[in-house]
């Protein structure tokens, strides 16, 4: 392990991060992909008599859509700054009465929440990046709070996924990033998937994760019938394509029914630039 956890540090990011947290998932259309294949996972899980929690909110993207749903939401971040953005983007859009509660708080340790609370539970976006050697109590935690029968969804940064991210990037020195495999701990995120604080990257350090380590992680807490794929997937790193097919309607429609075709095969799960996965507590 590079680094232990540090909360204060995430939350102090994600503080001065402001508003860039609410725009992430709307920028491009590359980012839309992903934001409607996350959605796509989410959609038969939230509506009408359903209370949610959205953890690791971030700026509310997806707890406005669980409010505008017509379920109940619980927004639950250890950034204030963030908690703020969220709650003040769904009362613009005039659904405050549709939230439950909003909490301070760290995803080790959800106590402000009583066992088998909440029908379905949302931890998307990679909050559980940040967790490191605390990864499996959150889920734990997560698990314990929702409802018997209830679903988990959870999305995180792959470890296959932001090297191939380096590749998409348009004008970048591919052979200065990957000829320095040491200074920019190439093969460290590669063996371990775990990424210290480097002098060159603006991010506290995070755990990048394989398909296959968050099945087991989300097994061990219990969570079954696990469905697990990639975001976006066919289009993992591809910002340049997505955004020339977004001009045509048609080449738009038929890459999202494709993309929505494939997300979610159990092969496609390391391809992607998020692993998504969702499951049940029985
Ligand atoms: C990239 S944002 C994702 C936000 C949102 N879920 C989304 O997908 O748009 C990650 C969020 O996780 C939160 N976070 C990170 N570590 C956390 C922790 N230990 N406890 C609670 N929230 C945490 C950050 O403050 C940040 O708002």
């Amino acid at each position: 392990m590079g680094q232990t956890y540090n909360g204060e540090a995430i939350r102090n990011f994600y503080n001065n991060y402001g508003e860039k947290e609410w725009v992430r998932l709307d920028l491009t259309p590359y980012d839309r992909i992903n934001f409607h294949l996350h959605m796509k996972l989410l959609q038969e899980h939230i509506g009408e008599g359903k209370k949610v929690l959205d953890a690791g909110c971030g700026a509310g993207r997806f707890s406005i859509e669980i409010a505008r749903a017509g379920s109940e939401v619980t927004l639950f971040d250890i950034s204030d700054e963030q908690l703020r953005i969220a709650e003040e983007k769904i009362k613009e859009s005039g659904l405050t009465s549709k939230i439950d509660k909003i909490v301070r708080g760290d995803l080790r340790e959800l106590s402000s929440f009583e066992d088998n609370t909440f029908d379905t539970v949302v931890c998307y976006g990679a909050p559980l990046n940040y967790l490191l050697e605390n990864r499996q109590k959150a889920v734990d935690e997560l698990t314990r709070v929702t409802k018997k029968g209830g679903t988990i969804l959870l999305s995180v940064n792959s470890k296959w996924g932001v090297i191939r991210n380096q590749l998409g990037k348009a004008d970048f020195d591919y052979v200065s990033f990957f000829g320095q495999p040491d200074y920019w701990f190439i093969n460290e995120v590669a063996e371990t998937g775990d990424l210290p604080v480097h002098e060159m990257v603006n991010h506290p350090s995070r755990h990048f994760f394989e398909a296959e380590e968050l099945e087991e992680v989300m097994k061990k807490a219990g969570i079954e019938n696990i469905q697990i794929g990639g975001s976006p997937c066919l289009t993992s790193a591809f910002r340049e394509p997505a955004e020339k097919l977004a001009v045509d309607s048609t080449a738009w429609e038929t890459i999202i029914k494709l993309e929505e075709q494939a997300f979610m095969k159990r092969t496609m799960a390391d391809n992607g630039e998020f692993i998504i996965a969702k499951g049940i507590k029985l």
